[in-house]
């Protein structure tokens, strides 16, 4: 395995440039990021909202009796909690998430508004194959769930083999839930990655202050600007840092040129049709049974068992 620096300098040696998205979640990118999903341009997070407080029992009863939930992600949002709410006798919640700390913490929460829930969190990449705990109590089917359309920060074939991953931990009668972002006007993109606050732009430039902080990097964080674009073609935004001058910066020792106009790709944001999504789940051995909807279609999550 590269170290952090070795992976940074290789993404910033190719001829675009970029940076890992997971360098955004630092403390103040963690925040900066909680104050985008209150923005009211921040269609993802209302949308899949409401979808679960409108169908949860729907959803509940697809699930069914003594299923051990699998989150992808640390289980903070208050979508897990609705679920949690409305899953009869379920036999583990089970959270997996890279970042112990940040694990830990909302797992200790989530146990103190579940008393009688069995939580057993994993640290662990999701990206790759790891194992589950055993319960107390035998769950009937594994369901896995990814909400907020995190999905669509992968690119096509990586979104395949991340399905793939949860496909086998899913196992026989296992199914998946998942949150997936729709395509739609792109205005509405626009707006929702282009905030009149300019607090999309903050959580995007954050990415450099955190490696300036705390990996030996020395960007002049003023020098570069926020840009997200949607490509309508590719169905995803480009979200990008676009240097303001011919400029010099360093990771450690090694030292990069960049000049005025150039790139640092930091995300991007694929948004699917209907059919566009069934079709990725089905190359990872998934078949889509349920859609769900708000009423303006902006966004969906969807239940798909192994085909
Ligand atoms: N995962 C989020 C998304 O795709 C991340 C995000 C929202 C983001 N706004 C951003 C990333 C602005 C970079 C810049 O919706």
């Amino acid at each position: 395995m590269t170290n952090a620096l070795d992976e940074l300098v290789a993404g910033l040696s190719q001829p675009q440039k970029m940076i890992s998205p997971k360098y955004f979640y630092d403390e103040a990118g963690s925040q900066l990021f909680e104050q985008i999903t209150e923005l009211p341009e921040y269609y993802l997070t209302d949308a899949e909202l409401e979808i679960m407080r409108t169908h949860v029992d729907d959803m509940a009863a697809l699930i069914g009796k003594q299923a051990s939930l699998i989150e992808y992600g640390s289980g903070s949002s208050l979508k897990t909690r609705i679920l949690l709410e409305h899953l009869d006798a379920i036999a583990a919640y089970v959270p997996v998430d890279i970042s112990e700390e940040h694990l830990y913490a909302s797992a200790q929460k989530i146990r103190h508004e579940f008393p009688d829930l069995a939580v057993h969190p994993v640290v662990a990449d999701f990206t790759t194959p790891f194992a589950l705990p055993t319960p107390a109590v035998m769950p009937v089917k594994n369901v896995v769930y990814f909400p907020g359309s995190t999905i669509g920060n992968f690119e096509h074939d990586a979104a395949v083999e991340l399905l793939r991953v949860m496909h086998g931990e899913a196992g026989k009668r296992g199914a998946l839930l998942i949150g997936v972002d729709l395509q739609k006007d792109p205005a509405i993109i626009d707006r929702a990655y282009n905030d009149s606050e300019g607090v999309t732009a903050a959580f995007n430039l954050n990415v450099l202050r955190h490696l300036n902080a705390s990996h030996s990097a020395d960007f002049d964080v003023d020098a570069f600007e926020h840009r997200a674009e949607y490509d309508e073609d590719k169905g995803r935004v480009v979200l990008e840092l676009v240097s303001q001058k011919d400029q010099t910066f360093a990771i450690d020792a090694t030292e990069f040129d960049i000049a005025d106009g150039e790139t640092i790709l930091t995300e991007y944001s694929h948004k699917y049709t209907l059919e566009g999504f069934a079709r990725m789940a089905h190359d990872a051995g998934f078949e889509v049974e349920r859609v769900w909807m708000d009423p303006d279609e902006l966004f969906s999550v969807q239940y798909c068992t192994r085909s």
